[in-house]
């Protein structure tokens, strides 16, 4: 079936942390996007491409919103959506408190599919088209996902998390049945349709020596397989990991003794990494995950994303809801979230780099800016409308914006799901809001 979307296209062609804002975005108005069987197969000024059309081709016109790549977010817990704002005190008091009692649930498998249901269906109405998902102890956990995912033909990255130790008997797996379900879990799911997945152990408290030496010789196995697990997010947790270690110079060294660290590895936080750790991360080609609204939540820190992205060994980064810890699906709301970070650290993030850090840079750290995270010829029709005057307020304040820049900096202080007009992925819209 072949689709048509019309509308002005938001894209980036270079990293606005790299290179300025005018040579990374790309903004053309009134375009037309065809999609076919799951691609776009073309895109053109509406004015060229519409008389060229067969009549058979259903058009969807969003007259003056945004056609932009779908949201990705490059770090979530799914089995956290029960427990999204649980008051708690920080990292570690809010994991044994909250989140090890909710992961428990997860043994029964229809509760796993119903969350994994509404999971999917609120990341659709916040425009979010792929992303990095932690799942829980249980493989059943990433069972249900990607059965979901799958429904709606969705790129999803998922890995049932590993942890042996320091967290309640009934989320405790094993070094070897870690590896194994992993194993089974890669042999049954990755690559099937746009499922990929994900080597997931928790994050180095709760995996012993022995577990991380498996993990990491499953990594090994598939060199080409994406690993996820957290990172210097809070200086309990970092004295915590440095004690269980004691060998390793810092927290970023653990996972480098297990050959955790790599291409497609991506660590949530990284807040507090030190200059050596920072280095690491940069030669060995692995991502960080940038969770703003989650570090405020946690009261975490303040993550210093011109630190890491550099231009001298720019560390890869995503932007990610870290959703139970973040407090909400919305992609615009992490990047008003992200800006708030960087003028904590003295400096304000620009619009065009926020929207980069849940597109094409999220993309780039995960390893699919080839297929998704670009409006292009060529990509994966994953894509988001942004209607940009979706409440009172965000119409009234758009009369005064100065310039394109000023416009998208309004939709990330300002606006949340109510933006998102439509949401198509593979080429299918998935989610169309009906009207208020
Ligand atoms: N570190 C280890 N597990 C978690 C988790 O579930 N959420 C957050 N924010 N940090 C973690
Ligand atoms: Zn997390």
């Amino acid at each position: 079936m072949k689709l048509a979307i019309r509308g002005d296209v938001l894209t980036f062609q270079a990293d606005p942390f790299l290179s300025s804002s005018s040579e990374a975005l790309w903004f053309q108005r009134d375009m037309l996007v065809l999609l076919e069987e799951g691609h776009i197969t073309a895109m053109q000024a509406a004015s060229d491409l519409l008389p060229t059309l067969s009549p058979d081709i259903e058009i969807h016109h969003y007259p003056g919103q945004l056609i932009l790549p779908g949201f990705i977010d490059s770090h979530v817990h799914y089995p956290q959506t029960e427990m999204i704002a649980a008051p708690g005190k920080q990292l570690i008091d809010w994991l044994q408190n909250y989140t090890f009692v909710s992961e428990q649930g997860f043994a029964d498998i229809e509760h796993a599919q119903e969350v994994a249901e509404r999971f999917i269906t609120e990341q659709l109405r916040h425009g979010v088209t792929s992303s990095c998902v932690f799942g829980t102890v249980h493989p059943a956990s990433i069972e249900a996902l990607f059965k979901v995912a799958a429904q709606y033909d969705l790129r999803l990255m998922a890995g049932k998390v590993c942890m042996d130790r320091h967290a309640p008997a009934a989320l405790l797996d094993t070094p070897r049945q870690a590896y194994e379900d992993s194993l089974a879990l890669i042999q049954r799911w990755h690559g099937r349709g746009r499922a990929e997945y994900v080597i997931t152990p928790r994050f180095a408290p709760t995996s012993s020596p022995e577990q991380l030496e498996m993990l990491g010789s499953l990594a090994q196995q598939f060199p080409q397989v994406l690993i996820q697990s957290h990172i210097s997010e809070n200086p309990a947790e970092i004295a915590w990991a440095q004690s269980l270690f004691p060998d390793c110079r810092d927290y970023a060294s653990i996972y480098h003794r297990y050959g955790l660290l790599r291409p497609r590895a991506i660590y949530g936080h990284g807040i507090h990494l030190s200059e050596a750790e920072l280095e690491l991360l940069y030669a060995t080609g692995t991502s960080l995950a940038h969770c703003p609204s989650s570090n405020f939540f946690l009261g975490s820190g303040c993550f210093d994303i011109q630190r890491a992205r550099r231009c001298v060994h720019s560390v890869k980064v995503g932007l990610g809801t870290d959703l139970g810890a973040g407090t909400s699906f919305s992609m615009l709301q992490t990047m008003g979230e992200a800006y708030k970070a960087a003028q904590f650290h003295g400096y304000p993030l620009t619009a065009p780099q926020a929207f980069y850090l849940a597109t094409r840079g999220a993309a780039e750290a995960l390893g699919i800016a080839d297929k998704v995270g670009s409006v292009a010829v060529g990509m994966e029709a994953d894509l988001a409308i942004i209607n940009m005057h979706s409440t009172a307020l965000i119409d009234f304040r758009m009369r005064y914006a100065r310039d394109l820049n000023e416009a998208l900096f309004i939709q990330m202080m300002l606006a949340d799901d109510r933006a998102i007009s439509a949401t198509y992925v593979a080429g299918k819209r998935c989610y169309h809001a009906t009207a208020a």
